[in-house]
């Protein structure tokens, strides 16, 4: 990353944000005035459809329908926030981690549109703009801890500036959003997986199945998801071969199941990340959260609980400022703008981008999406 010296460094600054790591396609404008956040549009087209055969994403499929329609999305995001290109300041890309091909088709987008207007381009992490994204929402002050839980991400952040995270552990293996997504299929619900099991576990008994709670036997934040996806497949075999197949109460218990062991999984690690996080004495302790995972409301009120218990404030941004969505990365751009961070044509596409490269890399990090 260059430094650059003036330009923008003013009171109004206003940015294009486009994101392609995933499943789906987003451009968004904001703009910060002197502190007071606004998103002017925020543009997602979503995959889902184009990969529910295949039960996960398709790289290929992804990084073809990024390409057919990152122009549109751009083109419909300045629209609707009623600016042209020459009315903003820069253009912020991620530029990684992610599905590849996806990330290039964004990355190739904003070169084109930085080389043809002269604006200056920021390369976004895409972990970074989960990250930041309480400070959009709620304009939470350095540092908080941040738990990344989705499809596609599942760790503990200490945000300490717009460009320094401090990762305390993390999935070795899958991301929970995953084994949602593989439960319900195994459970024969619909996609995404994460809501369907949810409504599934509504009339469920959490107890009735004993499922594992992988890596609480062990100190530290890391995580592991694999062994419960294996394990519910043991115990949904077990009642197929008892009875025939799975009747409506079956399917709620095995749910129920399920989510209560990744709910007191994610409690357990969220104390131990908070008490590393506590020990730098932050004048307003938050823990925030971002991703699809998020919205669950078993897991999002056992992690009120946790935070309620440690005199720790629980933020949660909008679902669609959650999920994977475009207003994040042009707010991260703002804020590696203001720091006067800006990057050269030469940008790269990275698959692979840790937020703290001080820390070993996590073996899985999730295998949908962004791995760090
Ligand atoms: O953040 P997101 O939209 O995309 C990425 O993965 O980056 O998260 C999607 C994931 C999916 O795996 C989905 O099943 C899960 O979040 N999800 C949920 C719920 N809603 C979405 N998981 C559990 N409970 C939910 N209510
Ligand atoms: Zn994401």
């Amino acid at each position: 990353m260059a430094v650059t010296t003036d330009r923008g460094m003013g009171n109004t600054i206003t940015i294009l944000g486009v994101e392609s790591s995933c499943d789906d396609t987003a451009a968004a404008v904001v703009r910060d005035s002197g502190g007071r956040a606004e998103i002017l549009s925020s543009v997602v087209y979503g995959q889902t459809g184009l990969h529910a055969p295949f039960g996960g994403v398709v790289p290929e499929i992804a990084a073809r329908a990024h390409a057919e329609k990152i122009d549109l999305c751009v083109e419909e995001a300045l629209k609707t926030a009623g600016l042209s290109l020459d009315s903003l300041d820069a253009i912020a890309v991620t530029a990684g981690p992610g599905l590849i091909g996806g990330v290039i088709a964004g990355v190739m987008c904003a070169k084109g549109l930085a080389a043809g207007s002269g604006l200056p381009l920021l390369g976004i992490n895409h972990l970074a703009g989960h990250a930041l994204t309480p400070r959009l929402t709620d304009a939470l002050d350095f540092p908080y801890l941040m738990l990344l839980v989705s499809g596609g991400h599942c760790q503990f952040v200490i945000v300490e500036g717009p460009n320094s995270f401090s990762r305390l552990g993390g999935t070795i293996d899958d991301a929970p959003g995953e084994a949602f997504d593989k439960t319900a299929k195994l459970l024969g619900l619909p996609q995404p997986g994460g809501p369907s099991v949810e409504s599934a576990a509504l009339g469920g008994d959490p107890a009735r199945f004993d499922f594992p709670r992988p890596l609480l036997d062990r100190p530290g934040c890391d995580m592991s998801f694999s062994g419960l996806k294996t394990a519910l497949l043991r115990a949904r075999n077990a009642v197929v071969a008892e009875k025939g197949g799975l009747t409506e109460q079956d399917r709620a218990d095995l749910a129920a199941g399920f989510q209560a062991a990744v709910a007191d999984v994610l409690a357990e690690k969220s104390r131990r990340a908070i008490s590393e996080y506590i020990a730098l004495a932050p004048a307003q302790p938050v823990l925030a959260v971002a991703g699809g995972v998020a919205a669950n409301q078993t897991i999002r009120g056992i992690l009120e609980t946790v935070c309620t218990n440690a005199a720790v404030h629980f933020v949660a941004p909008p679902l669609a400022l959650c999920t994977d969505n475009a207003a994040m990365i042009a707010w991260a751009g703002i804020e590696h703008f203001r720091l006067g961070l800006v990057d050269e044509a030469e940008l790269v596409a990275r698959p692979r981008w840790p937020l703290d490269p001080s820390k070993r890399s996590l073996i899985g990090g999730g295998k949908k999406g962004a791995k760090a």
